[in-house]
């Protein structure tokens, strides 16, 4: 059957313009779904760059202004993988155009940016999605099954760290391509925007809302030199964060980020205990997840590890055979999938959208309030 045409026009061409590009290209190899994206148009500001990444993925066109490309009659799509101070125009000027948006996490640099977005999607009444791929590692897709499924009960604790070493060096600057997220104008914060606000989406999907929080944040490199001005100036991202919440279902939580931590790339964890077992995951074993079940006779209690690879574990019956892995980018290729299928369903049917990111954002900016204030603030609107 003739595939319904979605023509993409994607904004950035770093990480995360490779890695939806891959998942536009491979979506419907691997998923059978009525819409095909097509990539028509990828936009950044340097030209020669933006031709370049178009002939590697397969980009039909270039524009070097995003207000040109939202502008085109023959986009229907707008994809923001630019860096997070500019999310806000874009999407303001897509939704009025009548774009859809599928916009990189976080969505905002704070709440009222957030706010203005939600309601300009919904007002347009365009379909909208946020960039939280981690919703859609088979593994932590399964880990919401068996919460949802009552396997673990009454959920007690919730325990998360998202851990990387990169920034150590003094000698690494602040700001411009590639250092972006060092700098607070263009980041809006650091880690805690830019990883533990997956952290908190990923908990907020699997146990529910939160309702207050404390944080402490620290920047250990006071001074960096920025890289558009050659000059020393002050760091104002929190390079390492910490706080402690309370969940809605009355689960107790620790959260722990921070950039700082030699030897750790890219470790996302969580923990969950309940009344009648636990969960583990950690991002850098991604097709493993850790079940403890108490409803086993106790001889034979322990912690089981999961091979998240067979056909009826989430997403894994469009790959290959069970006992065989999918990666990183194929989070992203699930991500579009299911967007793409929401098309098909209904609008409601895809999350996280921007309302899903708006709470995170709330939680995101209550975690920098605290570490201000020293108060227990809260997560809510
Ligand atoms: N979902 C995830 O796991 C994940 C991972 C990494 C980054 N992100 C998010 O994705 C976004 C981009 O991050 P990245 O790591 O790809 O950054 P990056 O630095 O690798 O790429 C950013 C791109 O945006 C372009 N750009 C900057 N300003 C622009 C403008 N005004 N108009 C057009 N293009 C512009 C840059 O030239 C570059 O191509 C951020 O919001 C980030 O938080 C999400």
């Amino acid at each position: 059957m003739a595939k319904k045409k979605l023509n993409i026009g994607i904004i950035g061409y770093g990480f995360m313009g490779r890695a939806h590009s891959n998942a536009f290209r491979k979506v419907n190899n691997f998923f059978d779904l009525e819409y095909e994206p097509v990539l028509k148009a990828a936009c950044a500001r340097n030209a020669e760059k933006a031709q370049d990444f178009a002939d590697n993925w397969g980009w039909e066109s270039i524009e070097t202004d995003w207000r040109t490309l939202i502008a085109r009659d023959d986009i229907d799509c707008i994809d923001i993988g630019s860096p997070n101070n500019t999310h806000r125009d874009i999407v303001m000027a897509a939704a009025e155009a009548g774009k859809m948006i599928l916009c990189e996490k976080p969505l905002a640099m704070n709440t009222g940016e957030g706010e203005e977005m939600t309601a300009a999607v919904e007002k347009a009444g365009v379909a909208n999605m946020v960039w939280y791929n981690y919703r859609r590692v088979p593994a932590i897709t399964l880990a919401k099954q068996l919460i949802d499924e009552g396997r673990i009960g009454r959920v007690f604790h919730y325990r998360a760290k998202y851990l990387q070493d990169w920034t150590i060096s003094p000698e690494l600057p602040q700001g411009g391509e590639g250092l972006w997220r060092l700098d607070a104008s263009v980041a809006g914060s650091g880690v805690t925007g830019d990883l533990l606000a997956h952290s908190i989406d990923t908990a907020i999907w699997l146990i529910g809302g939160m309702d207050t929080v404390t944080a402490m944040t620290e920047t250990f490199i006071k001074e960096r030199e920025h890289s558009l001005t050659g000059k020393k100036q002050e760091v104002t991202i929190d390079d390492a964060c910490a706080f402690l919440a309370r969940f809605d279902c009355g689960a107790l939580a620790p959260f722990e980020s921070t950039r700082y931590a030699r030897g750790r790339k890219n470790q996302n964890t969580f923990e969950i205990n309940g009344e009648h077992g636990s969960i583990f995951f950690d991002l850098e074993d991604p097709h493993r997840l850790e079940y403890f079940d108490n409803n086993h006779d106790s001889h034979v209690h322990g912690w089981q590890s999961i091979h998240v690879t067979d056909f009826e574990h989430p997403y894994m019956d469009h790959y290959w055979v069970p006992g065989t892995t999918i990666g990183y980018e194929h989070t992203f290729v699930n991500a579009i999938a299911d967007f793409l299928k929401s098309l098909e369903d209904g609008q409601d049917a895809m999350r996280p959208n921007f309302r899903d990111g708006l709470e995170t954002q709330y939680i995101c900016d209550a975690v920098l309030k605290s570490a201000k204030t020293g108060a227990w603030e809260s997560c809510k609107a």
